[in-house]
């Protein structure tokens, strides 16, 4: 990120190389919704791969998971979501316009706790409304502020036709992990402490979304469980916090763009809460990731809304595992990494945009040039090349449109760490120029030792 990179500029920036578009933008654009474009799709699985890997493959005794977005309604009520997850609200009597009372009351130095009932944050915002004004018409004439449900319903087959209720699409993803974990202990036999890792999607009903890929009403959450014997969750909690940071730095995030943030307010479920922030463009510091100590709340309510013994069986001795959680929205974090990896620097005299995404994160990491578009025998040549690279690198793109110049830009501008150019010396000695993204530097290399250079 370069000093003057503001927000508005990742944003066009983002729909202009195909990284993330408006969701239903030909009919005007829905609210708090995104659709990932090619590059953006490419530079996604490419996070939660990083994620995977370290989070669920090199950890040992992490089981990983792809659970049903359906549930049985009960879940939600178990896990006090529909009775507990609300947020504040007040509509404009003037224009309709929807406010959420908290994040008002804190834009004026007014903290409203989580748990504060709907009473008592309406007199809170009563006692502050002429301090606070509609960001659409600028008045001060508000309903009451009361809980608004965030939960998203839907309707499906068997549960709706009972009559009164409702499914819910998820509110959060971690629940198919507390549903699954009976299953994996009795299928997979793992000893505590052990681990479940799970990427999902999570629907909620934000009352103002905003804020680009940072709010949104459908997102991704990637997730880990940690199941600990009770009251040993604090050494855990500490090593899965370090391992957490250490991720983000190994994405290519500086240390100074990270910070820690401890919950004064705890959620309905948590006893210590953390939260890893980021510091956006234009946004400042905001939260990418929570870290909770669940205890054994969720295990506890699904047992008593299921009736199905979970606790855990250790040579006879029987108990509900505590849960140290860690939830990840990938929207932000993608949105963290291209505001980390988006700058502008100057290459041979030119200004340039460059994306300077690490080699693992690139939605390409090599483009293949022939010199000239109308020489049959350089795009022989060329496409040789790029299919033999295809078959060892991941993501190889193909570019045989306009100057180099102007081709070394295009590629600069979405990450791709080289560009390998078939001219006409290669058809004599085998030998293609390669150049680097970073640097610019140029170097000549044999085509049977490419490999080398431009592998990981
Ligand atoms: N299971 C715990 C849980 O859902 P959370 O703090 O509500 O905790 C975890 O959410 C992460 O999900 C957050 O750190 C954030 O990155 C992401 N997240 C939450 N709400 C979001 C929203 N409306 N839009 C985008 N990401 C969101």
């Amino acid at each position: 990120m370069t000093q003057e990179t503001t927000m508005d500029d990742i944003i066009a920036f983002a729909k202009r190389k195909g990284f993330v578009f408006q969701g239903s933008e030909i009919y005007g654009g829905a609210a708090g919704l995104y659709d990932f474009g090619p590059n953006g799709v490419e530079l996604l699985n490419n996070i939660k791969a990083s994620w995977w890997q370290a989070n669920v493959r090199e950890k040992e005794n992490y089981y990983g998971l792809d659970s049903a977005m359906f549930k049985d309604p009960r879940v939600w009520e178990a896990s006090g979501h529909v009775g507990g997850f609300s947020d504040p609200l007040a509509e404009c009597r003037e224009c309709n316009t929807r406010i959420r009372v908290d994040k008002e009351l804190e834009k004026i130095g007014v903290s409203a706790d989580e748990k504060m009932n709907e009473a008592d944050i309406n007199a809170l915002f009563v006692e502050h409304a002429q301090e606070i004004a509609c960001p659409k018409c600028g008045g001060h004439n508000f309903t009451p502020a009361r809980a608004f449900n965030l939960l998203v319903k839907s309707n499906l087959g068997d549960f709706t036709s009972k009559g009164d209720s409702p499914v819910y699409l998820p509110g959060e993803a971690c629940q198919g992990i507390y549903l699954n974990y009976k299953n994996i202990v009795d299928s997979m036999h793992p000893k505590v402490p052990f681990g479940i890792g799970q990427i999902g999607k999570a629907f909620r009903n934000e009352i103002s979304p905003r804020n680009f890929l940072f709010r949104t009403r459908e997102f991704e959450q990637a997730d880990t469980q940690f199941f600990v014997r009770p009251h040993e969750n604090k050494e855990a909690f500490e090593k899965i916090k370090k391992d957490r940071w250490q991720w983000y730095l190994s994405l290519g995030i500086t240390e100074k763009h990270l910070r820690w943030k401890q919950h004064e307010n705890l959620v309905f479920y948590a006893s210590d809460a953390w939260d890893i922030e980021y510091d956006f463009p234009t946004y400042g510091f905001d939260e990418v990731e929570g870290i909770h100590d669940r205890t054994d709340y969720d295990l506890t309510q699904h047992m008593k809304f299921s009736g199905t013994d979970l606790s855990y069986n250790d040579n006879g001795e029987k108990f509900i595992p505590w849960i140290l959680e860690t939830s990840m929205g990938l929207g932000r974090v993608f949105l963290a990494v291209l505001s980390e990896c988006y700058s502008k620097d100057e290459l041979g005299g030119e200004e340039r945009i460059v994306l300077k995404l690490p080699y693992a994160l690139a939605p390409t990491k090599v483009a293949v040039f022939p010199l000239l578009k109308n020489k049959p025998e350089l795009q022989e040549k060329a496409r040789s090349v790029y299919a033999e690279l295809k078959k060892y690198i991941p993501a190889v793109a193909w570019d045989d449109n306009g100057n180099i110049g102007k081709r070394y830009r295009r590629q600069d501008e979405v990450g791709t760490l080289y560009c390998v150019t078939i001219d006409f010396d290669t058809l004599e000695d085998d030998t293609v120029t390669v150049r680097h993204r970073d640097t610019g530097e140029q170097e000549r290399v044999m085509i049977s030792k490419l490999g080398d250079v431009v592998g990981e």
